[in-house]
């Protein structure tokens, strides 16, 4: 038996991939790329860009981990699955990106609980080659190693949810996505910028750390950036204090509404929006068609 390392860090074993495997990711990496462009934020398709992988298949990490190491100084390491919090802080904090080793099968393509390979990496690390969000992510990580030890990890950890995974920026071209919950996901990845029936609101650190989420279906309510620095800066106060406030403030559910919410509207939904009411089917089956 091996024994688990205090750090949870395993041996990604490349070598041991079926050819099922590597066919899968090629699946799913062809599918998202064709989706993502016109989606993805440019921040994201530039990493993706670098960083050379995988259209041929499941990336060894150590190879990726160079070239990634050479752009940010971050690195990825193996780990069996969710590792413990203070263990994922850590990594974070050190610059060390956990991913599982495991990929989704084939009849699994669309819907899993669990992030995989292909959402941990596909998903997470393109955008960690951009300078302000490799920072921003381990700040991330040295406030969640605070946060625990304050009580107050469940309001971090919605301020992860509704940025690093499910968050959308505002650019020139349109709204664009930067979470990689949604970046890893074929339907989620249309469904966050067309579809009518998700709010989207101005990023409100205060109002996310308010706010619950769901894990078991597309969401019901995304927050938008501006930009990477943006949220670089808004997170850079100390939070004991807004811990402290939000604290005694009722906790909010993705479909709650306040006076201080300021929606972001872009045409883009209001287009959909229109089809949407001429045929409300068809709608659903174009999304369900690329899911
Ligand atoms: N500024 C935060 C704190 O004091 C740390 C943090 C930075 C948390 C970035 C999340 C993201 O706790
Ligand atoms: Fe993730």
């Amino acid at each position: 038996m091996t024994t688990v390392r205090p750090d949870f860090v395993i041996e990604q074993n490349w070598r041991g991939y079926s050819h099922e495997e590597h066919a899968i990711w090629r699946l799913l990496f062809e599918r998202q790329q064709r989706l993502l462009t016109g989606r993805a934020c440019r921040e994201y398709l530039e990493g993706l860009g670098g960083l050379d992988v995988a259209a041929s298949g499941i990336p060894d990490f150590r190879r990726l981990s160079d070239i990634l190491d050479r752009a940010t100084g971050w690195r990825i390491v193996a780990v069996p699955g969710l590792v413990p919090d203070d263990v994922f802080f850590a990594h974070l904090a050190c610059r060390r990106f956990p991913s599982t080793c495991f990929i989704r099968r084939r009849d699994h393509l669309d819907y899993l609980q669990e992030p995989d390979i292909f959402h941990d990496i596909c998903g997470h690390v393109p955008l960690l080659m951009n300078p302000v969000f490799a920072d921003y992510l381990q700040a991330y990580g040295e406030g969640g190693l605070k946060a625990l030890g304050l009580g107050h990890l469940r309001r971090l950890a919605r301020l992860y949810w509704y940025t690093v995974e499910f968050g959308l920026i505002a650019t020139i071209e349109g709204l664009r996505i930067y979470g990689s919950g949604i970046l890893s996901s074929a339907g989620e990845s249309v469904y966050c910028l067309d579809d009518p029936r998700p709010t989207r609101l101005r990023f409100d650190l205060r109002r996310i750390m308010q706010t619950r989420y769901r894990i078991d279906d597309f969401q019901q309510l995304y927050f938008v950036i501006d930009n990477f620095q943006q949220l670089f800066d808004a997170t850079r106060p100390d939070f004991a204090p807004i811990y402290q406030e939000i604290a005694v403030l009722p906790d909010l559910e993705p479909t709650s509404r306040t006076d201080r919410d300021r929606e972001f509207v872009d045409g883009r939904q209001k287009k959909n929006w229109a089809a949407h009411q001429r045929s409300p089917s068809l709608g659903r089956k174009r999304l369900e068609d690329v899911r």
